[in-house]
């Protein structure tokens, strides 16, 4: 026992050590030029998607909530909902949620029975989508999805097993054990596991310590550490907190400057975790927000928060250190991109989350480049002409572009303005896509375990200034400006061997634990001089 103990100690004490920034040798690429484009790649996909998720198949589940009336995408014939729970419509012939495929740009109806308005939900090991709570009847479902590939008819299952708690606004991460925690919710001032394994719920105090009067508890920001410690952060105020034993391990200082979570509206990710730091380095960045009574007083439309903080949860005195944006924004959704940079997305300069409570949206992502000097390290980028205000979503496709969806600022599909039910779907093809020839994964292998040695060949026909990069991505469940589950994998690489021509060798090793990267599917990029191919999805385990 003591021997363990002085292990760990041993091992934290090594682990901060290591706590300096492994981006300073080798920053992101900037990007040449330009701001990036925006296509409308669906002019009416039938439902504004509040809840999206990108499969391993490629294609990408949409969700809204179903007790809003008829959407404007129908069942198949003779298919409808007669819930007589159901408080809008108890016989509903169309769908609320729906897969779009990228590149066909099809969508397909799904049928899902029960109410999922503002839930949460995260991929399992197998690639299922394991999606949790909701409203009303949905309050406390399990529902899952597994998907299939474009011609295939795969469908939402209600699962019979409840949650503990019923749960609306919470946040799922999936853990090392192949579970998922699902953190909070209105109200709901507990964790829980799903599958439980035996496990009950377990009291949050962060959650009760930041339930002020606006609730701006909702949502929490969930990161799973590389030290198996969750970073969990609510309100102004986050903890590192022990999901085996439930317990609180420590505080960190309350953030400067706005609440971060609903309905005030920031967003966070957690930074690449790196090989090059022995996957020791975690750093947490969380951005905008609103201010706090703009929920409570939508008329005075006070201004966003402008700032962004970071905080090293793993060093000895984890300090903020504050930016500022070159936009101010709540709902704005973080996007972890595969060249190491940071998306920042979608929302709003005025207001807060809420029907109808933000006003002037922010037409313009910024990138953020988070190896640069404090103050270079934000580019603004192209506009777009959709607002995407509450209710909207984005999400990184393997292609490299950005799915925006939703925006629904309304409690029904109401068509008014300024800020109409959003039906069309966009994709934003970063400046990374304009910049060059792109590299391209030849062979990858398409599962591997841990710790493994494995090769990747890439063709890449411009000329390599460094190594070629490979980044692994998780898929996140993406709702209310906050990407569950999202994390990049930066993997060691070997100098890329030329083969001839534009053919490269690359040798690496794949994450350690499941503890790095949760047994899961990951989308695989290479990316070489700051551009990255297509990725190839590898199912880690
Ligand atoms: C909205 O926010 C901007 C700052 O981004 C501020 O100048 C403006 O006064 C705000 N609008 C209102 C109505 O307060």
């Amino acid at each position: 026992m003591r021997t363990i103990r002085l292990v760990s100690a041993l091992r934290v004490f090594l682990s901060l050590l290591l706590v300096q920034s492994p981006w300073q040798s080798s920053p992101a690429v900037v990007d040449a030029a330009g701001g990036g484009t925006w296509e409308v790649v669906v002019e009416n996909a039938g439902i504004a998607s509040m809840h999206t998720a990108v499969t391993h198949y490629g294609n990408v589940v949409l969700l809204d909530r179903t007790n809003i009336g008829p959407s404007q995408l129908p069942l198949p014939k003779g298919v409808c909902r007669n819930n007589l729970l159901d408080r809008v419509s108890t016989h509903d012939c169309t769908a609320h949620s729906a897969v779009y495929t990228p590149g066909t740009n099809n969508i397909r109806p799904l049928f899902i029975f029960t109410d999922t308005w503002c839930s949460s939900g995260q991929f399992r090991a197998d690639g299922t989508l394991v999606q949790t709570g909701g409203d009303a009847d949905g309050n406390s479902k399990i529902r899952t999805f597994s998907p299939c590939s474009s011609s295939g008819s795969c469908n939402w299952v209600e699962t019979k097993t409840p949650l503990q708690l019923g749960r609306w606004y919470a946040t799922n991460q999936q853990l090392p054990d192949g579970t998922e925690i699902v953190v909070g919710g209105r109200s709901a001032f507990t964790v829980e596991f799903v599958p439980a394994d035996g496990r009950g719920q377990y009291n949050l105090p962060l959650l009760t310590a930041t339930n002020d009067a606006q609730n701006d508890n909702y949502y929490p920001f969930v990161h799973l550490l590389p030290n198996n410690l969750l970073y969990i952060f609510a309100n102004r105020d986050s903890i590192l907190y022990n999901w085996q034993t439930h317990t609180t391990v420590s505080n960190f200082p309350t953030i400067p400057g706005e609440p971060r979570n609903y309905p005030s509206a920031g967003s966070s990710v957690m930074l690449p975790l790196t090989a090059s730091s022995g996957w020791t380095y975690a750093e947490i960045l969380i951005c905008g927000g609103s201010q706090f009574g703009a929920y409570l007083n939508p008329s005075r439309q006070l201004p966003a928060s402008q700032t962004c903080g970071r905080i090293l949860p793993l060093a000895t005195n984890p300090a903020w250190v504050m930016e500022n944006m070159p936009i101010r924004r709540n709902m704005g959704d973080m996007i972890l991109l595969p060249t190491r940079q940071v998306l920042i997305i979608n929302g709003a300069e005025n207001g807060s989350q809420g029907w109808g409570f933000a006003t002037n949206a922010v037409l313009n992502p910024v990138l953020y480049n988070p190896g640069f000097a404090a103050g270079t390290r934000f580019q603004t980028l192209t506009a777009t002409t959709i607002p995407r205000v509450y209710h909207s979503t984005a999400n990184l496709l393997a292609d490299g572009r950005i799915l925006v969806a939703g925006s629904n600022t309304h409690q029904f599909y109401t068509f008014t303005q300024p800020f109409p039910t959003e039906l069309r779907i966009e994709a934003f093809s970063p400046p990374y896509l304009s910049v060059g020839a792109r590299p391209a994964i030849a062979t990858a292998p398409a599962a591997l375990g841990y710790n493994k040695g494995f090769t990747v060949k890439v063709t890449f026909a411009g000329v390599l200034n460094g190594v070629i990069e490979l980044n692994l991505l998780s898929a996140p469940f993406v709702t209310h400006s906050y990407a569950q589950g999202q994390r990049l994998l930066q993997l060691a690489v070997s100098a890329p061997g030329k083969v001839s021509g534009g053919k490269y060798t690359i040798k690496s090793t794949s994450p350690p634990s499941a503890t790095i990267a949760p047994a899961s599917y990951y989308m695989l990029f290479a990316v070489a001089n700051g551009i990255p191919s297509v990725a190839a999805w590898v199912h880690i385990s």
